[in-house]
């Protein structure tokens, strides 16, 4: 048979990395799909840049709507990023009748359900394995692997970049900006690395993880976003000396009230297997009603590790060609017509533990006054460290609290009145804290 014919839009990093694994493992790819996958045409911005990939047989170009205009191409891979010029491109070869293959998280986190929607009626497929957590195969994972369960929760650590931030502060003590830096240089980091460090880049991969687990629309505006900027190497020490580790989770939890959705640094026991996950690597907890907790591992992004990705999504697409639309497996996992409109809850409906952190004058009574603040508002105290007055700390002392789970308007009440104490001598610090386990 014919193999099928694939056309690329860009040739950076995850485009090159295509090239090279089609290349490589060609003969084994067409043995799993059936029939070759040929690469017949690829754009890029700059023809004459360097690549890290042969791209030679391969017709370039750098116009993209050549590519999506070319009657001999059945596939086309968005490979460029951003919702601008890829929005445009993806609904034009969805309305050329092609199926597409994107590892765009900002697309189809933003645009995901027009896109859905018009690729319905066209009958093509628009596979996006390589958005979520890069070479890590949890699209499948959850829409097919996990069919048979309701999916309760699931807790990720989505983003490489904040994760190896995170990571080289608690191991090396290392200052946040120093970090950021680095990983820039090492090409882990977004365009505008404001993405990764404010949680965006997870929000729009929380986004589509929270669609497919529980059967609603993309909603990327209502998610809950906080980044990973104000986290102190002193809450990261005084984390760990709690037996924690400080980690940037994107939760999306069922309740009976609703939707979380959420991406915020989070205190996790060290003894979970996520709590270990560290460096750029990323990690997907999803706990399932049948199943348990499962836990998917891996690179989360990198040329080949997204590479493999996209090429499994070109085998899949290349294996259902001949299929009838109406019987492929849906893009969201659950079918179009069967999405819940669940509210999302607002983050003050949302519960959960918190550790908390202030200074103090060292005076008799302060720890009693935090304590009756929080007792009025029926907040239990799990932990509770005070740290004497340092030249560091300007000669106040530092107290730090573990609290139970409570909601977080309770939260918010109590932090205004600690900090309207005379006593306390600075804002109060406050990071959720999640056990992950089991039981919630
Ligand atoms: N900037 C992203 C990260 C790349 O650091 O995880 C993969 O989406």
């Amino acid at each position: 048979m014919e193999p099928v014919k694939v056309g690329l839009l860009g040739l950076g990093t995850v485009g090159g990395g295509t090239v090279k694994v089609l290349a490589r493992s060609g003969a084994e790819i067409a043995r799993r799909a059936g029939r070759g996958i040929k690469i017949v045409q690829a754009s890029a911005r700059d023809l004459k840049k360097a690549r890290n990939c042969d791209t030679g047989g391969i017709a370039l170009t750098t116009d993209p709507f050549a590519v999506v205009n070319n009657p001999e191409i059945q596939i086309v891979a968005e490979l460029i990023g951003g919702d601008g010029l890829a929005r445009e491109l993806v609904m034009q070869a969805i309305s050329n009748g092609k199926h597409v293959v994107t590892a765009n998280k900002a697309l189809i986190a933003k645009y995901g359900n027009e896109i859905f929607a018009a690729a319905q009626k066209q009958g093509v497929m628009v596979a996006f394995e390589a958005a979520v957590a890069g070479g890590i195969p949890i699209i499948k994972a959850i829409r097919e692997g996990l069919a048979g369960n309701q999916i309760q929760w699931l807790a990720g650590i989505i983003n490489g970049t904040g994760n190896f931030i995170l990571t080289e502060m608690r191991d090396k003590g290392r200052d946040f900006a120093d970090v950021l830096k680095e990983a820039q240089a090492l090409g882990y980091a977004e365009a505008d690395p404001t993405f990764d460090v404010e949680g965006i880049d997870a929000a729009h991969k929380l986004t589509i993880l929270a669609s497919i687990a529980f059967g609603i629309p993309l909603q990327f505006s209502k998610v809950y976003t906080e980044g990973i900027t104000r986290i102190t190497r002193e809450d990261v020490n005084y984390a760990t000396e709690l037996g924690y580790r400080i980690k940037h989770l994107g939760i999306a939890r069922r309740t009976t009230q609703g939707i979380e959705l959420r991406v915020h640094p989070t205190l996790i026991p060290h003894r979970r297997l996520i709590a270990n996950v560290d460096g750029v690597m990323n990690a997907v907890l999803v706990k399932g009603d049948a199943v348990g907790p499962t836990l998917f591992y891996g690179a989360g992004a990198g040329a080949e590790p997204t590479a493999s990705a996209v090429v499994a999504d070109l085998v899949d697409v290349t294996r259902a060609l001949t299929t009838d639309p109406e019987n492929r497996v849906p893009h969201l996992a659950f079918q179009p017509d069967a999405l819940t409109d669940a509210p999302i809850l607002g983050m003050d409906e949302v519960e959960t533990a918190y550790y908390l952190r202030m200074q103090a004058m060292d005076q008799p009574g302060v720890l009693a006054d935090v304590t009756r603040v929080l007792a009025d508002l029926q907040i239990s105290i799990e932990a509770i460290i005070q740290k004497e007055p340092s030249d560091e700390n300007g000669g106040k002392a530092s107290i730090i609290m573990l609290t139970h789970r409570v909601r977080e308007r309770a939260m918010k009440q109590a932090i205004s009145r600690i900090q309207a104490l005379d006593a306390i001598t600075s804002d109060v610090v406050r990071i959720r804290l999640e056990n992950l386990g089991n039981k919630n």
